[in-house]
């Protein structure tokens, strides 16, 4: 393999550097590109463009292969547990079992959100959609902890690491309660985070919760395969962001509000809103996949389709499997699921589909089982936001430790060329 690539432009030979990642690919470090010849690349949407090397992720679109620090997603969601991942993610190791122990109770101990918070989602009104509620307390919760982290010290990032993933269950919560109408609960520290979770969404003051163990677990498991997924949207946002030198909760509420869209973390819920559509429009399956594949249609099929994942998306495979455990479990029928499997099986016969290499993604089937769960359609996506959160904090430090400089694109101009100012009275 080559370790230089040569540009030529203008009669003119450039040389740049050829990086090559742990497993094996392959980058031109264009770094010094505009420097040496005054050009710039332009790639919207960042198709092939690198923002940045991360130890974090790894994911290959073509094979479906997805890790996390070199730890298969599938062994990890069946073996492993949320706060485990969380570990994983954020300091690189697997911890000990004394560090897990720890690591938990000082989650714990960051489990309370200032009373006064309440007073700003009072503010909120119960349309209010849940994540720009979250979004909204996640900022809000810098005004509580004015200090930023200080990212040489490591004691500093782990308390703030503790805090936010402590204090994001609740407010998450919260917003999923303020919707309902619902009166806030407070964490119960006797049980683990995600039961804990579970019970500040559900818990009914007037009687006992209980959840199976069996609920648990696929929630836990939903939650590690949404822990990270390198430099999509929401995460190079909370990079960017960071970048400034923004605080963690500001960022990380940036990354919130980048999830929220349709075509990123939102789409779980637009997966749902339109298979109900096919269904209360009786079922036609084949009338949707026609939709979609008319350019003149704006309707996409939603929860197919990846940025990267041009195979099969690993995660999909493992909540398909899920979807069914679950609902089995708790005894549940939902015609939804089996639209979802006819449509996926119609989408993957279909020519566009496949030269397109279009495959269901993770929001796919993950709205099933929050379905199931009892969770509302409005709130699948801070589920997803839940999930996320450990991979916003580890991609935070590791820009932020790496003393990564602002994020700061360029652009190919294609205005107006200079002109003179036109008086009011003669345009
Ligand atoms: N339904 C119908 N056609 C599609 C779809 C879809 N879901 N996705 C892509 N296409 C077509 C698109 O119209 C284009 O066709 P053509 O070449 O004829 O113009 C071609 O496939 C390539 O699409 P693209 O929009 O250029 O691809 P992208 O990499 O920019 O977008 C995507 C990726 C995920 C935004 C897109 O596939 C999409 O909108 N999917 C539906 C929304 C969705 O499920 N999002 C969740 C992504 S996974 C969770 C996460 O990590 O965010």
């Amino acid at each position: 393999m080559s370790n230089k690539a040569i540009l030529e432009y203008d009669g003119k030979k450039y040389e740049f550097p050829v990086l090559i990642g742990t497993e094996n690919e392959v980058a031109i470090d264009i770094e010094k590109l505009r420097g040496q010849s005054g050009i710039i690349t332009l790639d919207p949407g960042f198709k092939n463009t690198g923002s940045c090397k991360s130890a974090i992720t790894f994911l290959d679109g073509e094979k479906g292969i997805l890790q996390y620090r070199g730890y298969t997603i599938e062994e990890l969601s069946e073996k492993s547990s949320f706060i485990e991942v969380a570990f994983l993610l954020i300091f690189g190791e697997l911890p000990t079992q004394v560090e897990l122990e720890k690591f938990k109770k000082d989650i714990k101990k960051e489990s309370m959100v200032s009373e006064e918070m309440k007073n700003i989602l009072d503010g909120f009104p119960r349309s209010a959609h849940p994540m720009g509620v979250l979004s909204s307390l996640t900022s809000a919760l810098t005004a509580f902890n004015p200090i930023p982290v200080n990212v040489n010290d490591p004691k500093a990032v782990y308390n703030a690491v503790c805090k936010i993933i402590g204090k994001f269950a609740v407010i998450s919560a919260w917003a999923f309660r303020n919707s309902e109408g619902l009166p806030l609960n407070y964490s119960d520290n006797t049980v683990d985070y995600v039961e804990n979770f579970m019970q500040l969404m559900f818990k009914i003051p007037t009687e006992k919760y209980v959840v199976s163990p069996a609920v648990v677990k696929a929630m836990d498991q939903l939650l590690i395969l949404h822990e990270d997924h390198e430099q999509n949207c929401s995460t190079a946002t909370v990079r960017v962001v960071g970048s400034s030198h923004a605080g963690l909760f500001a960022s990380i509420s940036a990354g919130v509000s980048a999830l929220w869209g349709p075509l990123h973390g939102g789409a779980n819920q637009a997966v749902i809103e339109m298979l109900e559509e096919i269904q209360n429009d009786g079922g036609d399956v084949e009338k949707f996949i026609l939709k979609a594949k008319d350019p003149n249609d704006p309707f996409r099929l939603m929860g197919f389709g990846h940025r990267v994942y041009k195979n099969f998306d690993p995660r999909a495979k493992i909540i398909k499997k899920a979807a069914d455990d679950v609902l089995e479990s708790l005894g549940i029928e939902d015609p939804i699921l089996d639209i979802a499997k006819h449509l996926e099986e119609v989408a993957l016969k279909d020519e566009y589909f496949v030269s397109r290499k279009l495959y269901p993604n993770v929001d796919f089937y993950s709205g099933i089982i929050y379905r199931a769960l009892g969770i509302p359609t409005g709130m699948f996506t801070v589920m997803f936001a839940v999930g996320r959160l450990p991979g916003w904090i580890a991609q935070w430090l590791e820009m932020r430790e790496g003393k990564e400089p602002i994020g700061r694109p360029r652009q190919l101009y294609v205005g107006a060329t200079k002109r003179p100012y036109v008086d009011i009275d003669k345009r």
